[in-house]
C-alpha cells in the first residue's frame, strides 16, 4: 500500500512539473512571435492608431530616423520595433 502512494506522489510531481515546463514552453514561442515581427508589420500595426499611415516614400532614410525617434515615443516601441520600421520604411 504504502508503495502505491509513493507512485501516485511522484506522478502528481510529475503532472505539476510537466505543466510548468509547458507554460514556459508557450510563453517563449509567444515571445518569439512577437520578435519575429517584421518592420512592415509594425509598421502597419502601430503607425495608424493615431494618423494616417506615411507612406514610404514620403520622407528620405534621415527623415525617418529623426521621425523615427519622435515617434517611438507616442507609439511606445522598443528600440528594437522602431529600427525595424525604420529600416522598411528607409528601403
Ligand atoms: C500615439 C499616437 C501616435 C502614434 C502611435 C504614431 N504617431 Fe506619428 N504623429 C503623432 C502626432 C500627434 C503627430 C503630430 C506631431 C507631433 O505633435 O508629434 C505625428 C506626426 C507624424 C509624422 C509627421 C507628419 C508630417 O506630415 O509632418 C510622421 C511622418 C509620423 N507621425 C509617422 C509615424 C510613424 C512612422 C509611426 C509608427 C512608428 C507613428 N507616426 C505613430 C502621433 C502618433
Amino acid at each position: 500500500m504504502k508503495k502505491i502512494k509513493i507512485h501516485n506522489k511522484t506522478w502528481a510531481i510529475i503532472a505539476i512539473f510537466s505543466t510548468f515546463i509547458a507554460i514556459v514552453i508557450t510563453g517563449c514561442v509567444e515571445s518569439q512571435k512577437v520578435a519575429s515581427k517584421g518592420g512592415a508589420q509594425l509598421w502597419a500595426e502601430n503607425c495608424q492608431r493615431c494618423h494616417n499611415t506615411p507612406s514610404p516614400a514620403s520622407f528620405s532614410h534621415e527623415q525617418w530616423v529623426t521621425i523615427g525617434l519622435h515617434m517611438q515615443t507616442r507609439a511606445q516601441l522598443t528600440a528594437k520595433e522602431r529600427d525595424k520600421i525604420i529600416a522598411f520604411l528607409s528601403q
